[in-house]
């Protein structure tokens, strides 16, 4: 995820670039850079590693950058490290520094996406004489289209179409020509793009915040749309090349809301994200319909020589782990151990070269998964970080790593990057079941099947909040809560209970269901609410059984259940439906009610959603 925007018109450019970025930093904030050119002056380029003020720094706050054309970007690391060179703007020519300064190339662009072929559309490129200065994705787009711009000599919206048909993946790109001094070419394909008009200027941009102080006028561009910008005048074409007209939008929305894309607060924005995070994890980490590890440097001979694996990390990262170790044992049969990073210290694990350690964290940075990170090395373990911001430290530190694509997470309450980090963990775990001989041949693409499934059935779980608002409601001024299940439905109720307390600040806790009558259910009192995961269909009927003891002490039952499995609903007072899916996986839909009733219990409350008291999103102490 990352944050473009573009302008052409009759005022100073790079001070409106700059603006819009800022509001779009949420995107992404690892590196930003600007293009602005003068009239037929060339390009020039700046980028700035870390936050946008030193990009704003650089450039006098855009002063220093003359000229009414031009585009920027704020990244959120993909394809390569967050460094100066990796930074966009991304130029055609063969450059032999990072790309910056004033650039006699004929394209320069920006990108937010991912281009899964880059690497073979690379290797073309290559033997047609390009060279490349940087590891993204975007420089080989940027030089794509300079190649069918200069091969068939048609124009710019001939060379981006070519180029789309090309592609595979998702892209919003913005490109400027040598040749075409005040226009700015865009183009979409499943990331967002608004093109905004007003009187002589145009724009462009990720999310409408960015341009919301100019104009409320916009075109929602189509996927597999191309748009040409000038001052004043916007045209759109299809894939064909063909001349299009789209629909003007007014916007009605406050700027607040819409730097959350209508959403009240950034958790519910992520929450609705979940299905893009999964769906794009789990794409990078499958090609031609097999798993491929390959660019975390984990090999299939690594995995057969493993004798353990040691899952460690913090909060809901840690209850990923949990959850894996479930699937990893059911699945391959590896013997898998999960312990708190805070205490992985305190242990004297037996470890050695077979033994891999997995740290699980999305920031990267978490000062506990570090120094367990740092431990497991010393003691001669294979590590392994699942990491979401690119180039943070335990992704440096690992010996491997798997990104997840979540994109930039602002709630302090993890719903998105919990969802990748479980997808690319069961990925791990198919494949893993795959070398060992576990899994057969037929069984290994049902499970990537099944896997590939998961997206479009957490979005029809997010068409249920409506039910899961109304009950938390009922629930607001709940004393106690607890969840309960077994095997996996554990699992999730640990996350489950985790989001309630955060963001809600009601009391709860997770238990094993059986474990319950070994002393906690003396807290069960009139109206205590219960809520069972009740999903692994070997162990509904007990954990019902446990919840039927709750309900004679007088507890309040909810019971969230697979679709079809209707008997539940005889025991508990509220039901909830999750689709039906292969059991391993079912973690990654039954989180998603618990994490929308965490939620809305919250704003109930009426609470800080997005910041709850006492909390960091990122803990970097010990
Ligand atoms: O950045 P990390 O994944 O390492 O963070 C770990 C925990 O601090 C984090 O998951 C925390 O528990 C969240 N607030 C849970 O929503």
């Amino acid at each position: 995820m990352c944050g473009i925007v573009g302008y052409t018109g009759e005022k100073q450019a790079a001070p409106i670039l700059l603006d819009g970025l800022k509001r779009l930093e949420y995107r992404g904030y690892d590196s930003a850079g600007l293009a602005v050119r003068d009239g037929r002056a060339l390009a020039e380029v700046v980028k700035a590693t870390g936050k946008l003020y030193h990009l704003a720094d650089k450039t006098d706050m855009g002063r220093s950058l003359p000229g009414t054309c031009g585009i920027g970007h704020t990244r959120w690391a993909t394809h390569g490290d967050p460094s100066l060179v990796n930074a966009h703007p991304h130029v055609s020519g063969n450059c032999s520094g990072s790309g910056s300064g004033k650039v006699e190339s004929d394209v320069v662009g920006v990108h937010n996406g991912i281009i899964e072929n880059y690497g073979e559309l690379k290797e073309k490129l290559m033997r047609h004489g390009y060279r490349f200065y940087s590891d993204t994705d975007t420089e080989v787009v940027v030089k794509l289209v300079d190649y069918y711009y200069k091969k068939y000599k048609i124009g710019p919206v001939d060379a981006i179409t070519r180029t789309m048909v090309r592609v595979r993946g998702s892209y919003a790109l913005a490109l400027m020509f040598k040749d075409y001094p005040d226009e700015i070419f865009a183009a979409r394909k499943d990331s967002p793009l608004i093109i905004g008009t007003a009187e002589n200027a145009a724009f462009l941009a990720s999310d409408v915040p960015a341009i919301l102080k100019y104009t409320r006028s916009v075109y929602y561009i189509g996927n597999l749309q191309v748009a040409r910008l000038s001052p004043g005048s916007v045209k759109c074409y299809d894939l064909n090349g063909d001349e299009i007209t789209l629909p003007l939008t007014e916007i009605t929305w406050d700027a607040e809301a819409a730097e959350k894309g209508g959403y009240e607060h950034f958790m519910l924005k992520e929450i609705h994200e979940q299905p893009a995070a999964v769906r794009d994890t789990l794409n990078s980490l499958v090609r031609n319909g097999k798993i491929d590890l390959t660019s975390s440097g984990i090999t299939d001979d690594m995995l057969l020589s493993l004798s353990q694996i040691i899952i460690t990390a913090c909060g809901s990262a840690w209850h990923v782990g949990m959850a894996a170790q479930y699937v990893i044992e059911d699945m391959a049969g590896v013997p898998v151990r999960v312990e708190l990073a805070s205490e992985f210290r305190y242990r004297s694990l037996p470890m050695d070269r077979s033994t891999l350690v997995i740290v699980i964290s999305q920031s990267g940075e978490t000062a506990d998964s570090l120094a367990a990170l740092r431990l497991a090395k010393e003691k001669g373990a294979e590590t392994l970080a699942v990491v979401n911001v690119v180039g943070s430290t335990i992704a440096r530190e690992a010996d491997h790593v798997l990104y997840t694509l979540a994109g930039p997470e602002i709630a302090v309450a993890t719903t998105k990057a919990y969802s990748a980090q479980l997808i690319a963990l069961d990925a791990l775990a198919v494949q893993m079941a795959m070398v060992k001989g576990t899994a057969s041949a037929e069984q290994y693409g049902h499970l990537i099947e099944e896997m590939a499934s998961i997206p479009e059935k957490i979005a029809r779980v997010l068409e249920d909040k409506e039910r899961l608002q109304w009950f938390s409601s009922k629930i607001a001024n709940a004393h106690d809560i607890f969840f309960i299940g077994r095997g996996l439905d554990y699992a999730i109720s640990l996350e489950g209970s985790l989001k309630m307390k955060e963001i809600s600040y009601i009391h709860s806790e997770a238990y094993a269901a059986g474990e319950l009558k070994h002393g906690t259910i003396s807290l069960i009192e009139k109206n205590t609410l219960v809520i069972g995961v009740l999903t692994q269909s070997r162990m509904i009927e007990k954990t019902v059984s446990n919840m039927a003891e709750c309900k004679s002490r007088g507890a309040y039952l909810m019971g969230i259940t697979t679709n079809g499995d209707f008997s539940v609903e005889d025991s508990v007072n509220f039901t909830v439906y999750i689709p039906r899916t292969d059991e391993h996986f079912v973690s990654s839909l039954a989180v998603v009610p618990l994490q929308l009733l965490g939620y809305y219990t919250s704003v109930n409350r009426g609470l800080d959603v997005d910041k709850p008291r006492n909390l960091a999103k990122s803990v970097t102490v010990e």
